[in-house]
């Protein structure tokens, strides 16, 4: 696949046509998930389970932003077995297979939820793993703007909320320090630009979806690694929070490939000075 087309043209996909996916498509996306799918950490057991037909009457209450659940044809329930880096790692994962559709011309949208128990319930699933990540998928219709209409009108969603969903996405010089959290000296010297071995990865960053496009994270470029922090969020749970890591790091890993063969991000690991109180790390990547 060619990630770095792939994820500069991705978005969501929340309008469907309501010609649903095939068996064999169903079962493609799991062998892909099963045999092939980019992993942050490999020891750590998942499966892909799909949902048809009912699903969305299933889901509905159960997983959404407020009261909205994105209405598809289809659903993927990535479950994972518990983890310190259960979430991270799902979101990963699951960012690989949104990213795989797209490539089989198929579009998506992850779905936001708070309990696994309710999601395991509504869709008859017995897996004894926890259910971490969802995405709706299907074939795309081109209706510019539903999904605007739609936050506009759900009650239960803030004006703060609202303008958050219109706010464009961080760029690269957005996201990204040397040294120290919030040091911007030397940033444009160290990333060069299109074409760099370290901008296109970045770049690919900043294109990740994330939870209300909020973004809660940052790049520490520190001698030879790239950090990556986490930050406190008001409107992200643990769970969005845990997603939106893995999805980030999957987008800077695939692109970095590119360039550094196999390179893969360390969890855990090193410090960065003057990080903000909730924040965290998350991990780094040799550049
Ligand atoms: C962890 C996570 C949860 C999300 N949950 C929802 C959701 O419940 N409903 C929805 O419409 N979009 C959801 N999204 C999609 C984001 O709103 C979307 O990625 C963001 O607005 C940026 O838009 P884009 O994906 O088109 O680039 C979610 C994204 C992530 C990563």
């Amino acid at each position: 696949m060619d990630y770095a087309l792939l994820i500069e043209e991705r978005r969501s996909t929340r309008a469907f046509k309501k010609k649903g996916v095939t068996a064999d498509i169903c079962d493609a996306v799991k062998k892909y998930h099963d045999n092939e799918c980019m992993r942050l950490v490999p020891e750590i057991q998942t499966e892909c389970f799909i949902a048809g037909d009912d699903a969305k009457e299933a889901l509905e209450g159960a997983a959404g932003y407020k009261e909205f659940l994105v209405g598809a044809p289809s659903y993927i329930v990535i479950l994972s077995e518990p983890h310190e880096k259960a979430l991270v790692n799902a979101g990963y994962i699951t960012e690989d297979l949104s990213l795989k559709l797209n490539d089989m011309g198929l579009g998506c949208c992850f779905v936001t939820f708070t309990d696994s128990e309710a999601i395991k319930r509504a869709l008859g699933i017995t897996s004894d793993k926890e259910v971490c990540a969802i995405l709706a998928f299907g074939y795309g219709e081109r209706l510019k703007k539903k999904m605007h209409f739609n936050v506009l009108t759900m009650s239960k969603i803030s004006a703060k909320e609202k303008q958050q969903y219109f706010a464009p996405k961080k760029g690269v010089f957005d996201l990204v320090y040397t040294d120290s959290f919030g040091n911007t000296d030397g940033v444009s010297e160290k990333i060069d630009f299109y074409g760099d071995p370290l901008w296109e990865p970045l770049l690919a960053a900043s294109n990740s979806p994330s939870y209300m496009n909020r973004q809660p994270y940052a790049f520490v470029i520190n001698d030879n690694r790239v950090v990556l922090i986490s930050l406190p969020d008001e409107f992200t749970g643990e769970i969005d929070a845990g997603l939106n890591i893995g999805v980030v790091m999957m987008h800077f890993a695939a692109v970095a490939r590119a360039y550094r063969g196999d390179a893969l991000w360390t969890t855990g690991c090193c410090e960065v000075k003057d990080i903000p109180e909730g924040a965290r790390v998350e991990g780094s990547f040799v550049i």
